[in-house]
């Protein structure tokens, strides 16, 4: 419950102006609760005690779900860089602020210094193994094996990992593993968009020219148990 300098507070809000969206002509909006004095928890089951919540609000628009996790994932990478933990909170919310203007509030991400270590190694996290995630139609290059690794350590609410990838050799397709006729889950929207700020964060480390975009021939398909949602396509390494 310690306060963290006003300072990192100030970066994380001049971070997420610069954060990749998925969706530019989406408005968002974030803001920060500060609850080191123990009074200001947002309500709602599956709390985590912390000393602040970020929240983020956005106007309601197609993709807009990804789009928020996809900015509050980098957020959240980009505190682990400045030594703070954090953990989204899908169930909780304030009940005197569920709308800003025209946008919806959406999740609360809560945050301060760690009680105990950072960080993990990432074989320490549970998680679907490459092979039960993954359909290999061609062998991967190397940066396609390392955007499988960063997209398969990608959070999901209850860890659902609510998706498949089909690799070829300089591409990865993303699909959603259909829950029911053919509706995503409730989160599972925003769970893309973290999956996606994982790829965004590592073709920027990685000097990778990538886009991520929707294939007119893939989507017009139909499949049984999955629904089509984005490609990684690498154009030059
Ligand atoms: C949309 C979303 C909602 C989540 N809601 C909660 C929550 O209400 N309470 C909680 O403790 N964790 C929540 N989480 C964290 C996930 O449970 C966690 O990321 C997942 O189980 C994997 O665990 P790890 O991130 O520690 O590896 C949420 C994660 C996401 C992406």
């Amino acid at each position: 419950m310690e306060a963290i300098d006003p300072e990192k507070l100030a970066a994380i809000g001049a971070f997420y102006e610069d954060a990749q969206f998925l969706s530019p002509g989406i408005s968002t909006e974030i803001g920060i609760t500060d609850n080191t004095d123990g009074k200001h928890a947002p309500k709602g089951f599956f709390g985590v005690k912390a000393p602040y919540y970020l929240s983020i609000y956005s106007e309601k628009k197609d993709r807009y779900m990804m789009n928020a996790g996809c900015i509050m994932e980098q957020i959240s990478l980009y505190m682990l860089t400045l030594g703070i933990a954090s953990c989204f909170l899908g169930n909780v919310s304030y009940r005197d602020a569920k709308q800003r203007g025209d946008k919806e509030f959406i999740i609360v991400l809560a945050f301060g210094k760690p009680d105990g270590p950072l960080t993990r190694r990432s074989v320490d996290a549970r998680r679907l193994a490459v092979q039960d995630l993954c359909i290999f139609k061609e062998d991967p290059r190397r940066w396609t094996q390392d955007i499988i690794e960063v997209a398969r350590l990608a959070p999901s609410a209850f860890n659902a990992q609510p998706w498949r990838f089909v690799v070829l050799a300089n591409r990865i397709h993303f699909f959603s593993k259909k829950r029911d006729i053919d509706r995503m889950g409730r989160w599972d929207e925003f769970d893309f968009g973290c999956l996606f700020a994982h790829i965004l964060v590592t073709a920027d480390e990685l000097w990778l020219d990538l886009d991520l975009i929707r294939l007119e021939n893939i989507s017009q398909k139909n499949f049984r148990s999955s629904q089509y949602v984005l490609s990684a396509i690498i154009k030059a390494e």
